[in-house]
């Protein structure tokens, strides 16, 4: 079978990273199938999206995670499931897992990451809890024996880059820019296109089967200082920067409410903590996407940054 061929089930594809997945899957030329709820295409944010997907080929299937039924049948149309159901969602996947279970013929599962990797985490609290779901869910997929990949993609760069990771900002900072601890550690953005992209690669890919494919390329992995730097060259004007110190952010995490508090602690766990860079990829348990698909042409941080200039 060509890899092409590999007919693939979105869970979750009118969703935020969902859609750039679905389109890589569409633009590879793999029959797509997406698990769409009815009341979503009378949905004006989401009708426009399904109407895309239908113009490039995706086939749409009806159902819901909380209708067994409909997840089975739309799951034995295909070789492999990608979940990207949101941050709610995220501990409903057993019920994913049970009709895979069932239908008895998925060859490759992926469940909802797409982030940093939970089983090698620094996280506090809120945070901590959250990346728990995630690691319960890989546990109980390992436990079925399910033929799985996961997505380790770190920050996606329209959230963490276009704002230098400042709240309340749509675009870079121009006077001032808070850093949390020393800013040293080195972390990831990369571009959700890409981030499709290698998913979709990793489909079929045997050297991805079981394993983690972490999305970490050279030029995308740099510490806050030096993407300080990089932007501050950029637009040629110094930024007065503000560090916090790991107490007091840990302080700031107590003190804040939800979301801010989540968002603060991801934060520590990347930029403090340094989650997305302080191990090595060993084969045992992963692989990394610019290595395996070095043709695979990522948009790099210094050129995402440009189009802020
Ligand atoms: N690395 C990063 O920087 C980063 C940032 C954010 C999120 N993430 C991760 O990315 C993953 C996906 O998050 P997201 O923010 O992209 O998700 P999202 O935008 O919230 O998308 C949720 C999707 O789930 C679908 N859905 C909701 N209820 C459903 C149901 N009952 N049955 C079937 N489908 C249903 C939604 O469909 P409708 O369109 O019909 O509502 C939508 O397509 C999560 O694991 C999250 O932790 C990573």
């Amino acid at each position: 079978m060509a890899a092409a061929d590999t007919k693939i089930l979105s869970i979750g594809g009118t969703g935020f990273i969902g859609k750039f997945i679905v389109e890589a899957s569409l633009k590879a030329g793999h029959p797509t199938y997406l698990l769409i709820r009815e009341s979503s295409l009378s949905d004006p944010a989401r009708s426009p999206i399904i109407q895309k997907f239908k113009t490039m080929g995706a086939n749409i299937v009806f159902g819901d995670l909380y209708d067994h039924k409909s997840l089975v049948d739309a799951i034995k149309k295909v070789d492999v499931v990608i979940s990207t159901v949101g941050h709610v969602l995220l501990a409903e996947q057993y019920r994913i897992i049970a009709a895979i279970k069932e239908a008895g013929n998925v060859k490759r599962f992926f469940p909802s990451e797409f982030g940093n990797d939970v089983d090698r985490t620094h996280a506090v609290d809120p945070a901590k809890s959250t990346y728990q779901v995630k690691v319960n869910v890989r546990r109980a997929i390992e436990a079925e024996g399910i033929p799985h990949t996961i997505v380790s993609c770190n920050f996606f760069a329209s959230y963490f880059l276009s704002t230098l990771s400042q709240p309340g900002v749509t675009t870079p900072p121009r006077d001032k820019v808070v850093i949390l601890g020393d800013g040293n550690p080195k972390c990831v953005f990369n571009k959700e296109d890409d981030i499709g992209t290698y998913t979709i690669r990793a489909v079929s890919d045997p050297r991805t089967l079981n394993k983690i494919l972490y999305i970490r390329p050279p030029a995308n992995t740099l510490s806050f200082n030096d993407l300080v730097s990089l932007w501050e060259k950029k637009i040629g004007k110094t930024l007065e920067r503000v560090y916090v110190p790991e107490d007091q952010v840990l302080k700031q995490i107590k003190e804040s409410p939800v979301p801010n508090s989540v968002m603060l602690a991801i934060s520590h766990a990347v930029y403090v903590k340094g989650d997305q860079t302080n191990f090595e990829i060993e084969q045992s348990f992963g692989v990394e996407a610019s290595s395996l698909y070095p043709d695979v042409k990522y948009t790099t941080v210094d050129e995402l940054l440009d189009q802020f200039v």
